[in-house]
């Protein structure tokens, strides 16, 4: 037992990250039923599709799971009022401001968690009341930040600036990664990754595939000038690069995106 699974109810300190696409309530409750804390990931889904798996992660666990809210989306205030409605035990906001719902939520009962990728924005979850801090390195897949710092850098500057407990994420897959994270004073690990390839992770089965191919080397950030992610070097990111390098605007590399 830790601070963070005092906090947060559960065995482990292990948060299998939200993920779009991936993490919808098979994944988050066979997570939670190990022990971990599983988070239904919100971002590619519309308020019925949350409803309804909101209702299937109730019904397939009895121990504590959350939802990842990132707060950049539109939807973002109807998804908050979701899982206050439907008595969600923890959230884990990204992407946004944590100032906005944190103490409504905590109203509830709801605890609180939110994911940065530099100091000032820790110092600004601390501030606002937030539970804990999911420090993520540019070691992360997914949406990443700016500042490229990395997990190793990112988890002791985090933690000697807060008192709050600090979840390690980007860059952990086994025990060897996760001992490194507490060594750096993490109370916890989020990872995303190796929970997006898993059977019970509904991304596409070819996807899975690429992730688990590839190697030293297969992935790099793009898109900083919109949001920075970390993409597999397919064909697909060949034309991202092809326009970042010839000095796309923001707008012209969204049209690209679709
Ligand atoms: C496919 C994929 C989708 C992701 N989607 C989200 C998301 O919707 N919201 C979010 O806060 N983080 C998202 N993440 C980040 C993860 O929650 C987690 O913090 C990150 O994957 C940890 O790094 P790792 O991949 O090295 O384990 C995503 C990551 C991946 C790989």
């Amino acid at each position: 037992m830790n601070r963070l699974t005092n906090l947060l109810g559960v065995k482990y300190p292990i948060i299998q990250g939200g993920m779009i696409w991936c993490s919808g309530w098979k994944l988050a409750s066979a997570v939670s039923n190990a022990g971990g804390l599983g988070l239904i990931g919100s971002g590619s889904m519309t308020p019925d599709i949350l409803c309804e798996h909101i209702d299937k992660c109730f019904s397939a666990t009895n121990k504590p799971f959350g939802v990842n809210i990132p707060l950049i989306f539109s939807h973002a205030e109807e998804f908050i009022e979701i899982v206050r409605k439907k008595k969600v035990h923890i959230v884990v906001s990204s992407a946004g401001n944590p100032a906005k719902y944190t103490q409504l939520l905590q109203s509830d009962g709801i605890k609180v968690l939110h994911v940065i990728a530099n100091l000032k924005s820790a110092l600004k979850c601390e501030s606002v009341g937030v539970d804990a801090i999911v420090a993520e390195g540019v070691e992360a897949g997914g949406h990443n930040g700016r500042e490229e710092t990395t997990s190793m850098v990112l988890t002791p500057m985090i933690v000697d600036s807060v008192k709050i407990p600090v979840v390690t994420a980007g860059g952990v897959y086994d025990g060897k990664s996760m001992h490194a994270a507490f060594s750096l004073g993490a109370s916890g690990v989020q990872i995303g990754s190796r929970f997006a390839i898993s059977s019970e992770s509904s991304a596409n089965q070819l996807f899975k595939e690429e992730v688990i191919k590839s190697g030293d080397g297969d992935t790099q950030l793009a898109l900083k000038k919109l949001i920075a992610v970390r993409l597999l070097k397919n064909e697909f990111y060949k034309q991202i690069k092809d326009r970042e390098d010839s000095g796309a605007s923001a707008d012209e590399l969204l049209n690209l995106l679709g």
